[in-house]
């Protein structure tokens, strides 16, 4: 990373100020990754196009990733060595089944399984990652994979291998009345584990259910200097706004220290580099060389499991199931899914939108602008004005979206606030609405009827809004 000079640092604050005008559209506001942004398609590969600003030599690993990223994995062992390795416990068998279309995953429909959603598991308590205090992490708030079932509750199994269990969703519908008298249905989940195979769950075992979030702008979002991340932090709430805003904490596996936390919804991973191996261990139990463990998520209690085929031979992929370049072909992938330019940030509802947006205080967290560092190597990514209506913080969303699992710094209650950049291409891509981290509202004003927490007082704003102008809104959204 380049280092800014003193009268680049003014411009580019000046740059990022929340605007006043809502008349016209901001300069460059049409194209939310800068450069990188690509023409909307109207179709379900809109999130599958690459940086626009990329070179044709790079768009070769970019391909490459993408076959990666695709590729259906096979329990070893197989005649298709390259391919095997899966499991032996799983939740997946390919990255793209949970980011379907490189958008998001959903809940599963009544009677059928969960695949692109699952439990992560903990008990509290347990060992820090740092050895030298030097290197602890402060209000760290310690959690250990469950003893028997591990991090996350996988579905699936090879075959002779019994899968942990079947996730369970109970919703309740809880009705919500606007002050214009509509009623919106809102529906809340209870998690559960169904058949569990191992025996009963710990009785303090924290569950904290996830869906795969879009994948685009991933490379932007950590190119975003971590100085300008931590200058929106406001823990203590200085400016009385009652937004606050923590950064999450995270060790680095990759460097051995702590590092800001930027991606998953809890903000528990530091790279897309980490967050990709960990998918490859966690979701599909696949080897990399950082977590090089070929079985996965297998705890020692889980001796069939343990005692099953990996497919992790010394004498191919340097002996893991999914060796270095590859992991790094998937990480280039994953960094440069291009975000889609606005379709119609000129609209006059749209702008009396994102009026209502500033108004309600949306922007205090989801924070619409910044300018990415200096990059030698990842010219896509480098100095670009982006606008991805986040501030990659942590705040707490109120007892309603609580999980009640600490992650890192972040406690049960808080979420990392969630880019909205795509948003309004969601169902052009999935085929259904599904958001917030578990998937529970099905269309954009129930997401935000359920903020709480610091969010409350955006959230009565909504509540209070005329149909007028609450349509503003949503139409404001969906146009990003
Ligand atoms: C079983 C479903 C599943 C599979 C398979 C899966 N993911 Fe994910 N992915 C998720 C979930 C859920 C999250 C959010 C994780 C969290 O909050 O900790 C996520 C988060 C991510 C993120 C961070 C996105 C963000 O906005 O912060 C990246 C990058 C990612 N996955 C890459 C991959 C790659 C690469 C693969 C294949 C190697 C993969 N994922 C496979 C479910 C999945
Ligand atoms: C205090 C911070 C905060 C404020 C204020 C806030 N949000 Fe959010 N928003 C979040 C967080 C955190 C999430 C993720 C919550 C989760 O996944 O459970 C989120 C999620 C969303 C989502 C769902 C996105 C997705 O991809 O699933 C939408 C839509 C949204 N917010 C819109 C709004 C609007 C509109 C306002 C203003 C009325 C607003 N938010 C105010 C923090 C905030």
């Amino acid at each position: 990373m380049l280092p800014r000079t003193k009268a680049e640092a003014a411009r580019i604050k000046a740059v990022i100020a929340p605007t006043t005008d809502f008349t016209r559209p901001e300069k460059f506001e049409q194209k939310p990754g800068g450069a990188a942004s690509v023409r909307a398609r109207d179709t379900a590969d809109a999130f599958s196009q690459s940086s626009a600003n990329m070179s044709f030599e790079r768009e070769m690993d970019f391909k490459l990733g993408n076959g990666l990223f695709r590729k259906t994995w096979v329990a070893a062992p197989s005649s298709t060595r390259a391919s095997d390795g899966l499991g032996p416990l799983y939740n997946a068998r390919g990255c793209q089944d949970c980011h379907i279309k490189d958008g998001r995953g959903h809940p599963p429909a009544p009677g059928q399984a969960a695949v692109s959603m699952f439990l992560r598991l903990s008990v509290p308590g347990g060992a820090t990652p740092w050895v030298d205090q030097a290197d602890a992490i402060e209000e760290f708030l310690s959690t250990s994979p469950d003893p028997v079932y591990g991090g996350q509750l996988q579905d699936f199994a090879v075959p002779g291998v019994p899968p942990e269990g079947q996730m369970r969703i109970d919703w309740q519908i809880q009705p919500v009345t606007l002050a214009d008298g509509t009623v919106v249905n809102l529906r809340k989940p209870a998690f559960s584990i169904d058949n569990p195979a191992y025996g009963p769950p710990s009785p303090d075992l924290q569950i904290s259910a996830r869906v795969a979030p879009p994948m685009i702008g991933l490379g932007l979002l950590e190119a975003i200097p971590e100085a300008d991340i931590l200058a929106n932090a406001d823990p203590d709430d200085r400016d009385g706004d009652g937004v606050s805003g923590r950064a999450n904490i995270v060790w680095s596996v990759e460097n051995g220290r702590p590092m800001l936390g930027r991606f998953g919804l809890k903000a528990g991973a530091p790279t897309i580099r980490h967050q990709s191996a960990a998918a490859f261990a966690g979701d599909m139990g696949l080897s990399t060389p950082l977590f090089t463990d070929p079985y996965g998520e297998c705890t020692a209690a889980q001796t069939a499991c343990r005692a099953a085929a990996v497919g992790q031979e010394p004498d191919i992929r340097d002996g893991l199931e999914v060796d270095g370049a590859s992991l790094d072909l998937v990480t280039f992938y994953s960094r440069n899914l291009a975000v889609p330019e606005r379709r119609n940030p000129g609209d006059p509802q749209v702008l009396r939108g994102k009026e209502v947006f500033y108004t309600a205080q949306c922007q205090a967290c989801h924070v619409p602008k910044f300018v990415t560092a200096r990059l030698k190597d990842q010219p896509e990514q480098s100095f670009q004005l982006i606008w991805p209506y986040s501030d990659l913080l942590l705040h707490d969303m109120g007892e309603g979206l609580a999980d009640n699992r600490p992650e890192s710094r972040a406690t049960g209650r808080e979420w990392r606030t969630a880019p909205l950049w795509g948003l309004g291409l969601t169902k052009t891509v999935g085929g259904q609405e599904n958001y917030l981290h578990d998937g529970r509202a099905t269309s954009i004003l129930e997401a935000v009827l359920w903020h709480g927490g610091e969010a409350q007082a955006a959230r009565d704003r909504v509540v209070a809004l005329s149909k007028t102008d609450r349509d503003a809104l949503i139409a404001f959204l969906e146009s990003l």
